[in-house]
């Protein structure tokens, strides 16, 4: 091991006070650390104990034992489950002091691991070079006198070599076999905890290994308080502050309107994504399942297929309707019958469409009777149909469910829909189609679901996710473009989230949607990679997969590009525009912002192809608003501290960044500064994925109250933020907790709902500064806002109170109560 001189000491620890600065950034109250070391050397020794377990990191004792002090990063490669493995980690130090790991994923990916660190704490998102053969089982890093390193690999072919930048960004394979001692893979061992470890020996300036270990403990004290739960009794408010406090609060508010600032006026939207049934089955009001017969076992249900929810279908592809719905079903004596979505709900006296393509052979014709039966197998309502010509043709009727059918009958389970053929003529159908006439604006979503959703006056509608839109693997990413267009056109695909999506619910009914609500539309589209947890493909490739090929690039942001064409252009001139024009949009649907990337691992291929997207989008529509990404996870995770940096050095494209996170009631109510130390100078905040995840849903609701205070209060820099998700299917969950629940008939509110709608209703386009005078130990349970809407006038006092006992609020000579536990908008 090469000592370190006094010399390089000091300029480690400039290196490390500068990246902790990077890290520092744009965070409230990161964990301060000491220098006390001097020139003193120390022995860490850097090793994985599983593959599971990551790369961990112990240090020499004075009493010359190993002590572990913690894990420093575990491998993002691949899917959850199987995958996420580190296979013998191989770490180096680099001659400037920062350090380099290389690792095997397992043994049948044609790539492996790299990732860099300046600190060995913060660790740059992890990059999967690709080289030719399959299942690298050992990389060593040898760094050469030039800088650059070269990764030996050991395959099952021989010995291969890797050449790697110094920054550990390019990477390129020798084509030739290396020739590489086998002392090169020869690594140290200590033992820790009484196990004998294999893995990395370095010496390190005391003054590194004492910054590494005040993080742990910050670290770890932060764990402990994001993990307090909210005091929901006398006894856990005593437990956590120590005190006994009155039934009622005594506190009280002043403030100067005189200190007001400008702050966003489109803070509350929401996350629209297809999860939990979301669309299908959910706010896409179409009644049939699998109407088009596209439900295949690629939806990772093993047993869905053409025919699943219908019975006596059988399933022809010759000359279809179209060649992106291949299958079609053949009526000939049979009935036809559909389960609709666990049934169909309907209501007395109420009009639906029903409709289909059908194909008759030449010269014949075809009666069929559609009707809706009950279980007991009462006709709820039935028509007729006449089916003639050998070309695809659309045929419709109205059904009403008629007077004399009583609601029992209705709501009772098993309800399904029939086609009942005359005859033996065989006949083609595909697309069969229930609405219910009375949707939202008539513009086809589900009205009950709709209307709840327009009360909370979102002020945007992020579309179409979430995971979604990334897609499990290069060939599911979202497509807008095969979302457009007459329904059998558009392309069903599988969902993320394990079923399937007829995309009945495509961008034109996502911007119609919008412009019902009066929300601005914000699509996001993926950055040119499939989501990091996508599954292995063809080529034995997990993860981002590689990206999409270079090669495609430029058609892939071309596609981009056309979406803004589509919404905003001129139909005179734009044949996107056109599209939108014939699918009953003449207007244009005036787009203003375009999200790009969903929690993405911010690695080198992404990034590549993310900054040739949104530099594309902004230099052919500078008014346009580009939405960057900064991974899933909040400070101090490496895909946002990364995320962050390239926005920052590209301010001129990035107006905003999308963070994300899902947290414990304690994080919220302990961080109720996080955004206070922000650079008011950088892109500002879009929170588009945010909730908190407690032990009950008004704890829930009450942390995301206290969240939304602050969220007001840095107005200047968060400008939109969009809970998630928005909607769950009892008994189809795929997420917890959600916005709001519903069934076929039924719609239930949750407390965040709630809370989300006080803040959305209440809103306004000035923060007026305000304090709370009030015991300190209860400080950080109660959230105040005061916020000025200019258009209106009207001033709205918004406070949460997350304690156990009722509140009374001074404010200008006015007493305000609030019942424990509860939050409410008072004007001022
Ligand atoms: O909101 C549910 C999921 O959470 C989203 O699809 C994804 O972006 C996040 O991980």
């Amino acid at each position: 091991m090469r000592k370190n001189p006094l010399a390089v000491l000091v300029l480690i620890c400039a290196q490390l006070l500068t990246s902790y600065a990077q890290v520092k950034a744009q965070q409230a109250d990161p964990p301060a650390y000491t220098i006390v070391g001097n020139d003193s050397v120390c022995q860490i020794f850097v090793y994985s104990s599983a593959p599971k377990d990551g790369l961990r990191l112990a240090y020499f004792t004075d009493d010359e034992q190993w002590k572990e002090v913690g894990q420093l990063c575990t491998s993002d490669y691949g899917q959850w489950g199987a995958e996420k493995r580190m296979y013998a980690p191989f770490v180096t130090k680099a001659f400037d002091g920062t350090w380099r790991a290389a690792w095997s994923v397992n043994d049948k990916a044609p790539c492996f691991a790299v990732a860099y660190s300046e600190d060995l704490i913060t660790w740059r998102p992890q990059d999967y070079p690709v080289v030719r053969e399959k299942g690298v089982l050992a990389p060593a890093i040898y760094q050469m006198d030039d800088g650059s390193f070269c990764i030996y690999l050991k395959t099952s072919q021989g010995k291969r070599c890797v050449l790697a930048t110094e920054d550990f960004r390019g990477f390129k394979e020798d084509d030739f076999e290396a020739e590489a001692d086998d002392i090169l893979w020869v690594r140290d061992t200590a033992t820790i905890a009484g196990k004998l470890m294999t893995g990395n020996i370095f010496d390190v300036p005391a003054v590194h290994l004492h910054f590494i270990l005040d993080w742990f403990s910050k670290m770890a004290e932060q764990n402990a308080r994001n993990s307090e739960q909210l005091p929901k009794s006398d006894e856990e408010l005593k437990a956590l502050t120590g005190k006994e406090f009155p039934a009622v609060v005594e506190a009280s508010l002043t403030f100067d309107a005189n200190q007001s600032k400008r702050i966003s006026d489109r803070l509350v939207g929401i996350f629209f994504e297809d999860i939990s049934r979301a669309a299908d089955g959910g706010l896409y009001a179409e009644m049939v399942q699998n109407g088009d017969f596209e439900y295949n076992n690629d939806n990772h249900r093993q047993q869905w297929n053409a025919e699943t929810a219908w019975t006596g279908a059988s399933i022809a592809t010759e000359q279809p309707l179209s060649e992106n719905n291949p299958h079609y079903a053949v009526l000939t004596a049979d009935t036809l019958s559909n389960i609709g979505w666990d049934g169909f709900s309907l209501r007395v006296g109420t009009k639906y469409d029903f409709s289909l393509y059908a194909r008759v052979p030449e010269g014949k014709k075809k009666q069929v009777q559609v009707v809706l039966l009950a279980a007991d197998g009462t006709v709820v309502s039935s028509a007729k149909m006449k089916l003639e010509g050998d070309i695809w043709q659309k045929y419709s009727t109205v059904m009403e469910v008629s007077k004399k059918v009583s609601e029992t009958v209705l709501r009772k389970k098993g309800m399904r829909l029939a086609l009942v053929p005359s005859g033996t003529v065989p006949v083609a159908v595909d697309m069969v189609s229930l609405f219910p006439q009375d949707t939202y604006k008539g513009h086809g979503l589900r009205k009950d679901l709709a209307e709840i959703i327009a009360d909370l006056k979102p002020k945007f509608v992020r579309f179409p996710g979430g995971c979604m839109l990334h897609g499990d693997g290069l060939d599911n990413i979202y497509r807008w473009n095969e979302s457009i267009g007459p329904l059998q056109d558009r392309k069903p695909a599988r969902n993320i989230w394990n079923y399937h999506q007829t995309r009945g619910m495509g961008f034109y009914e996502y911007f119609q949607w919008c412009e019902d609500m009066g929300s601005e539309p914000l699509p996001v589209l993926a950055a040119g990679v499939p989501c990091q947890n996508s599954a292995t493909n063809a080529q034995g490739l997990g993860g981002q997969q590689g990206g999409i090929p270079m090669a495609d690039m430029p058609d892939y942001v071309q596609e981009v590009l056309d979406l803004i064409e589509w919404a905003n252009g001129d139909p005179a001139s734009s044949q996107w525009a056109k599209m939108r024009a014939d699918a009953g949009h003449p207007a244009p649907f005036n787009l203003k912002m375009i999200g790009i990337g969903n929690e993405d691992l911010i690695s080198t291929t992404f990034m590549e192809r993310y900054l040739m997207i949104c530099k594309a989008v902004k230099r052919k529509y500078p008014d346009i608003e580009v939405i960057g990404t900064v991974g899933p996870f909040h400070w101090p995770s490496s895909d946002y501290i990364e995320g962050w940096r390239i926005a920052n050095d590209n301010k001129d494209v990035f107006s905003m960044v999308d963070e994300h996170y899902y947290e414990q009631p304690g994080w919220f109510v302990n961080n109720q500064d996080y955004y206070d130390a922000y650079d008011r100078d950088a892109p500002k905040v879009y929170l588009g994925e945010y909730a908190s995840r407690g032990r009950d849903a008004l704890d829930n609701a009450l942390a995301e109250g206290i969240h939304l205070c602050q969220l007001e209060r840095n107005g200047d820099v968060v400008e939109m933020a969009s809970y998630a998700p928005l909607l769950s299917k009892d008994g189809y969950s795929n997420w917890s907790p959600d916005m709001i629940y519903f069934t076929n008939d039924t719609v239930r509110l949750s407390e965040s709902y709630k809370m989300q709608w006080l803040f959305s209703v209440h809103h306004g386009d000035t923060y007026i500064p305000s304090t709370v005078d009030i015991a300190p130990e209860l400080r950080k349970y109660v959230g105040v806002s005061i916020v000025k809407d200019s258009k209106t006038g009207n001033t709205w006092l918004k406070v949460v109170n997350a304690l156990p006992k009722t509140l009374r609020l001074k404010v200008a000579g006015t007493v305000y109560e609030l019942a424990a536990r509860s939050a409410e908008a008072f004007a001022l």
